[in-house]
């Protein structure tokens, strides 16, 4: 089983927050769901997939907090949820579309993307 499955295959729900267009709340709702279900006691995990203006790190105040690498990699947890961003990888591509469709990353995402849906 290829990682990105077996990963996938540990996680009981998957909730997307998506929508059309820039400004509607996606990350508000993406951040108050979050943190609500873990104070609601589920273990979560939140991903940040706005690949040309993340926003969920500011949201949610984070300041120095970073993945940690150990076979694989830990995301930070911030507020009892497990959170993990392209700010972490690719700051200085951010803004450059081009560029990050490019990245290593963006294949990541696009292939957790197409499993999810
Ligand atoms: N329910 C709401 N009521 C009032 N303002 C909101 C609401 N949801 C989001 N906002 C505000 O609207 C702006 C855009 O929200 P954001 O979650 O960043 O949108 P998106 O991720 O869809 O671009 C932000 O300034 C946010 O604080
Ligand atoms: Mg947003």
């Amino acid at each position: 089983m290829k990682i990105i499955e077996k990963r996938l295959a540990g996680i009981k729900r998957i909730i997307a927050v998506s929508g059309g267009k820039g400004g509607v709340g996606k990350s508000l709702t993406a951040s108050v769901l979050a943190l609500t279900l873990s104070r609601l006691g589920h273990r979560v995990g939140l991903l940040d997939l706005d690949l040309s203006a993340p926003s969920l790190h500011v949201i949610l105040g984070i300041e120095g907090l970073y993945p940690k690498e150990e076979k694989g990699i830990i995301p930070p947890e911030v507020h009892g949820v497990e959170f993990m961003s392209i700010v972490y990888f690719i700051e200085d591509l951010i803004g450059d579309v081009n560029k990050l469709l490019e990245s290593d990353f963006a294949a990541s995402v696009k292939e957790i993307a197409l499993k999810i849906y």
